[in-house]
């Protein structure tokens, strides 16, 4: 329909955008620490559209866009007209007629999608099934300023092969790095599903340990991602072997990093030891959510300041 810039998947921008994104987001932070006004978007709004439940991802865009100097409305399925079968289509028209920017979490890529296909305003992916780039912004983001560039680095990715995985693997071929994939039998990675160009930056290992062998960042997420709770029993046995603990995190390298998106189960996907031990980053991943997507949202309104 237009040429308006959107974040639907992490493959959506260049690798010199994610470098100016990077910068933007570490001066943006610096202001915040600094109780530094910074009111970029005065009056601008942010529709905020959740399908499906969020801590992280609804306090970080909200309170982002306030910060910036704008406000954002929270919508659900169950009190909008979305959940009694209003077509997709004309949510956007009427959605993007009425706020500045919009951010989605739903359950396919494809109706967020169809979403952007009809939006006048930038829309963001706040998590699909397939995908969620702006946890993989924030991730990298945590990288940088704990290790310093991660071009050439290798993240091992232990448990499902899920919307976080998928956005790592695209996030490996835009910033030219390596992912070691490791899941049980049957929940591999889908090539096509993932939106991947190719299998350069990728590599399947059957055990984990091997896949953590070398590391230089250690990552997991739950076994049962939200719209898939009726297979919780089944992946709860499948997933059995696939927990980061303390041995993993031995192979990987001595300066390994270990990420979570959150939330974490402790004795499921992580031991306790891990997530709550000294290479754990956590805490400062979550928080950069916030910063990342600051920048993200200046950007796509504002363009390069
Ligand atoms: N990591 C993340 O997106 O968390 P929420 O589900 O709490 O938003
Ligand atoms: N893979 C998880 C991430 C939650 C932030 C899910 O989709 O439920």
């Amino acid at each position: 329909m237009s040429t308006v810039k959107h974040f639907l998947q992490f493959k959506d921008l260049t690798v010199d955008e994610f470098g100016y994104l990077f910068e933007r987001a570490a001066e943006i932070k610096r202001y915040f620490k600094n109780y530094q006004l910074y009111h970029p978007l005065v009056d601008r709004t942010l529709a905020m559209i959740f399908e499906k439940q969020s801590t992280r991802t609804r306090l970080s865009f909200e309170a982002g866009m306030h910060q910036l100097g704008g406000s954002a409305i929270y919508l659900n399925t169950r009190d909008t007209q979305l959940g009694r079968g209003e077509p997709v289509e004309d949510a956007a028209k009427v959605i993007s007629r009425m706020v500045d920017i919009v951010m989605i979490r739903t359950f396919d890529q494809e109706i967020i999608e169809r979403f952007a296909a009809h939006s006048r305003v930038p829309v963001i992916n706040g998590l699909t099934n397939e995908y969620h780039p702006c946890q993989i912004l924030a991730d990298i983001f945590t990288f940088i300023e704990h290790r310093g560039s991660i071009k050439g680095k290798t993240v091992a990715w232990i448990g499902d092969s899920n919307n976080v995985c998928n956005t790592w693997l695209q996030a490996a071929e835009v910033l030219d790095f390596n992912v070691h994939v490791s899941t049980p039998p049957g929940y591999e990675v889908e090539a096509e599903r993932a939106g991947l160009y190719d299998d350069t930056h990728y590599e399947h290992f059957a055990d984990p340990m091997d896949a953590c062998r070398g590391a230089d960042l250690v990552t997991t997420d739950v076994w049962t991602s939200m719209g898939f709770e009726a297979e919780n029993e089944e992946r709860l046995r499948d997933f059995q072997d696939w927990q980061v603990d303390a041995d993993m995190m031995s192979v990987a390298a001595p300066d390994a990093v270990f990420m979570h998106c959150l939330p974490a189960h402790r004795g499921e996907e992580v031991t306790a030891e891990v997530i709550d031990g000294r290479q754990s980053v956590v805490w400062d991943e979550a928080e950069n959510r916030l910063h990342v997507q600051k920048a993200l949202m200046e950007y796509l309104l504002l363009g390069r300041s």
